[in-house]
């Protein structure tokens, strides 16, 4: 069993301002929230179910290993296209071995609201970043379903569950803005008889809600107070397999037109971007610092809306983002910051409790990595505050990327706009979730080193 495996050995990497502007137009990876979906509700689903444009990362990889252990035969037919054949809700056999989600909260979480109404136990762990991540956000709620679970202290993976093929449907009010907990806990009802229900103080992702509709069963949603949903889910609906197409994914995007916003005189598009409202808080704070992003041929494909998303560098000012669009851009702080700190004027991020609990301590972690490079940054209780240096960063830092993905391409392209260059310890980990990135930042010109 590999647990602290990393995707590959450790790359480290320094990073120069490229001599000419980024140019050009490139197609991200797939959605990772959306393809670790796919293949869950695939596997529950009966018949077969085609996937184009699935992601192809590690953390996919390892949503693909595990519903295959649970039954699911699961094939790749070529670039992006996948073939699952479903076991039908209920159909999940036990699994012969402990299941390794390597670094992915988002397969950990929503496989433990699957597994939690399957009549066999099972084991799941991680590498030492999940392993290390809050589970009992998502044990707590399900154990209402009457499995039973056992982990290491403070609900740490590794973690046993013994799930209850019959379980109550549940009734959740969600105390933190997690996608990936309403998600365990709708999921958890997808075997109960009756109707499970949710309610969201703020909207989260919402992929699961509509993906979960899209294979047949009855979803409703409904606004409750300012800005918040109550989702109902209708138990035991016939899952039927339906073929998927995964937009490009807005937080790979991010990486691509922030460092084109920055870099002096470029032009860069990001062709078939998922442009789901929940999903797209970074551009709208982007917007507001006056970064010139403009979207074009906007369509809907796979049920999702999408579209082309061109970033045209010059100057920023700083932005003040309210806690409310957290949810809507949760994992684009530390690339926003990087934002922030070539800005003019100050920033403010409001509300990023939830950032201490990702890959790695991300609000710790993107403070070390902005004061490595120069930057002034402080802490008020949740909030972030960046001082601008107006298109200034000194850069020169060693950053250390804590086994998070999102750090390692947030210190690239500080690195791309510093004055001078920006080491990164390890940028293997970007494979988590954007595999080629260092190959497709070269396509548009970044220079960086293989
Ligand atoms: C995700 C939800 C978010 C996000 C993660 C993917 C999902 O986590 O950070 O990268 O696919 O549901 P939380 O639900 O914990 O905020």
């Amino acid at each position: 069993m590999k647990t602290d495996h990393a995707p590959s050995s450790v790359r480290a990497l320094t990073v120069h301002a490229p001599r000419a502007p980024l140019s050009g137009s490139v197609h991200v990876p797939g959605d990772k929230s959306i393809s670790h979906r796919s293949l869950m509700f695939a596997a529950l689903a009966r018949g077969t179910t085609h996937i184009t444009g699935l992601l192809e990362g590690e953390d996919v990889m390892r949503t693909a290993d595990a519903m295959r252990a649970l039954g699911a035969d699961i094939t790749r037919e070529g670039a992006g296209q996948w073939r699952v054949q479903g076991c039908g809700l209920d159909g999940l056999r036990e699994p012969a071995d402990v299941l390794d989600m390597g670094n992915s909260g988002t397969a950990a979480r929503l496989l433990s609201g699957i597994l939690a109404s399957h009549g066999f136990t099972s084991v799941m762990t991680g590498d030492a970043s999940l392993r290390g991540r809050p589970m009992k956000r998502v044990t707590d709620p399900l154990a209402a379903t009457g499995a039973t679970f056992l982990s290491r202290q403070g609900g740490r993976l590794p973690l046993a569950i013994a799930g209850n093929a019959n379980p109550p449907p549940l009734a959740y009010r969600l105390p933190v803005a997690s996608a990936q907990v309403k998600s365990a806990v709708l999921l958890a009802g997808l075997n109960a008889v009756g109707e499970t229900r949710v309610e969201e103080p703020v909207a989260t992702r919402d992929h699961t809600e509509n993906m979960l509709r899209h294979f047949g069963a009855q979803v409703r949603v409904e606004p409750m107070g300012a800005g918040g949903r109550v989702i109902t889910l209708q138990g035991r609906p016939d899952l039927v397999a339906r073929d998927i197409v995964v937009p490009g994914d807005p937080s790979s995007a991010a990486f691509v037109l922030v460092a084109a916003l920055l870099v002096p005189g470029s032009t860069v598009t990001v062709r078939g971007v998922g442009l789901n409202p929940l999903r797209t808080g970074l551009f709208t704070s982007l917007r507001e610092m006056g970064a010139e992003l403009a979207i074009s041929n906007e369509r809907v494909e796979g049920g999702e809306p999408v579209g082309d998303l061109t970033a045209t560098a010059g100057a920023l000012h700083g932005v003040d983002v309210p806690a409310t669009r957290a949810p809507s851009m949760i994992d684009e702080y530390p690339v926003l910051a990087v934002a922030a700190a070539h800005a003019t004027g100050q920033s403010r991020f409001r509300g990023l409790e939830e950032l201490r609990v990702k890959e790695s301590d991300r609000l710790a972690a993107t403070v070390a990595l902005l004061e490595a490079n120069g930057i002034r940054v402080d802490v008020v209780g949740d909030d972030m505050i960046v001082h601008g240096t107006g298109g200034a960063i000194p850069g020169g830092g060693l950053v250390a990327t804590r086994m998070d993905h999102r750090l390692a391409m947030s210190a690239i392209v500080m690195g791309l706009a510093a004055r001078k260059p920006v080491s990164v310890d390890d940028t293997a980990f970007i494979d988590t979730s954007f595999p080629g990135f260092v190959a497709l930042m070269n396509s548009i010109g970044a220079g960086l080193a293989a």
